[in-house]
């Protein structure tokens, strides 16, 4: 596929093996973009024995012709930042193409602290969030009280913020949750020392995407989390504070709809979710301990068992009409091998009612009982897959009733870990 503007986001909760889809997309690709989100996305990338967690840095860094960009949607934490980059750079990648937007807002050591102790007093209504200050780094912005990456080069500027940031985050880190003050004066010294070594790096990073498009580079925008995990269209309260969706590609990047050429939608072939929410497939017996087994369904930034159950299609349905899907990329199929029979949800049942569209009610995400249609499982290894006839047929059956009932076609199906370990249909 040309890649000339593509999005490429999570049609879930997130954790889909978006990493593994953007390296494969980014191979062609002359940017690669991050759009919103901060370090509580984890990428992981196998490139033969070796494995690479990223958490900030675009999964385009990989490439030795493709620039990866941080955008201003994204809410940046500069000390994961540079970590990141100099572990690349031992690595023999080379960052410094990296491009960051002087709009990105900053997550500052305040909004960590916030993010961890505002859990921890919700007790048993937490969010479950990464602990990353990635809730509070938004409510900063969004109270336009934050600071952004441009205000580092201003030292007197950037010193007045933290003052004024701390002496009310201070009141509410002490007084409501009982921790100790933090000083303005290190908090300061502490980011403006990093100023310098992130200096190369940013850049107005919407007339660069802009250009690139005008002069017909691929321009690959990568999603972190996923639709459901979307502040306005998931299952809020359990969401991340941003847009994953494709909306929040434009917005974030600073580009205009008509800039867009194709959306992708990345779906696992069963369905996981980390942290608290709602979760109608989710499997509590051996086949949800099969998948998290099997799938090594464990977080790549907090390490955490995911939650895993079958692969929902009514949501998926939701993801496809909330983000314009052009294209399915289903990940993860080698997983569900061995299994006698798959099910899959095509509706809901509950509060007295039954629904083919995901709810509008929150509640009714809770207390419905999933509509299944099963279908038959395979027993053969496909890890050695590579064209769409190479699958066994339930496979295949498995594959297209997935893109009848979401009304996308479904462009690559993975079938392991591996770059080479996919089938292009
Ligand atoms: P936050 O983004 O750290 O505020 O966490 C909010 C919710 O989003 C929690 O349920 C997290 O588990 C979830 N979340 C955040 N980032 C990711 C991700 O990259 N994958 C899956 N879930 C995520």
């Amino acid at each position: 596929m040309d890649v000339t503007a593509t999005i490429v986001l999570g049609a879930q909760w997130g954790d889909e093996g978006k990493g593994r889809v953007t390296d494969f997309f980014a191979e062609s690709a002359d940017f690669v973009v991050r759009y919103q989100g901060g370090n509580n996305a984890g990428h992981t990338i196998t490139i033969g024995e070796r494995v690479f967690a990223l958490s900030v840095v675009p999964s385009g860094v990989m490439y030795e012709e493709c620039v990866p960009v941080i955008a201003s949607g994204c809410v940046l934490d500069p000390a994961v930042l540079l970590e990141e980059i100099e572990m690349l750079t031992r690595e023999g990648f080379s960052p410094e193409r990296l491009r960051i937007s002087s709009n990105a807002h900053l997550i500052m050591p305040y909004h960590r602290v916030l993010d961890g102790v505002m859990e921890l007093y919700l007790g048993r209504n937490r969010i479950g969030t990464t602990k990353r200050g990635i809730g509070p780094a938004y409510t900063d912005k969004y109270q336009r009280v934050g600071i952004r990456v441009q205000d580092l080069f201003d030292p007197r500027i950037f010193r007045e913020k933290v003052e004024a940031a701390l002496e009310d985050k201070n009141k509410i880190i002490s007084r409501v949750y009982n921790r100790l003050p933090m000083d303005p004066e290190e908090v300061t010294s502490r980011y403006l020392e990093m100023a310098d070594r992130l200096l190369p790096y940013v850049t107005d990073t919407s007339l660069l995407l802009w250009n690139a498009i005008a002069e017909g580079r691929s321009v690959l925008f990568e999603g972190a989390q996923g639709t459901l995990l979307d502040i306005d269209h998931g299952t809020y309260p359990f969401v991340t504070s941003s847009n994953p969706t494709a909306g929040g590609a434009l917005i974030g990047a600073g580009l205009g709809p008509t800039a867009i050429d194709a959306v992708v939608g990345v779906a696992k072939a069963y369905i996981s979710r980390v942290g608290s929410g709602p979760f109608p497939t989710e499997l509590f017996d051996e086949v949800g301990d099969w998948m998290v087994e099997k799938g090594r369904e464990f977080g790549t930034v907090t390490g955490r068992r995911r939650r895993c159950g079958w692969l929902d299609l009514v949501a998926l349905r939701y993801a496809a009409r909330i983000n314009g899907l052009t294209h399915l990329f289903i990940t993860k199929l080698d997983i569900l091998s061995g299994l006698d029979t798959l099910r899959v949800a095509v509706g809901y049942d509950g509060a007295g009612d039954s629904y083919r569209e995901f709810p509008r009610q929150q509640r009714v995400l809770y207390k419905c009982a999933p509509v299944y249609e099963e279908l038959e499982g395979w027993s053969e290894d496909i890890t050695e897959a590579r064209r769409f006839e190479d699958l066994p047929a339930a496979a295949r059956r498995y594959i297209r009733f997935i893109e009848e009932t979401v009304g996308v076609p479904v462009g690559w199906v993975s079938v392991g870990p591996e770059r080479s370990q996919l089938v292009v249909r």
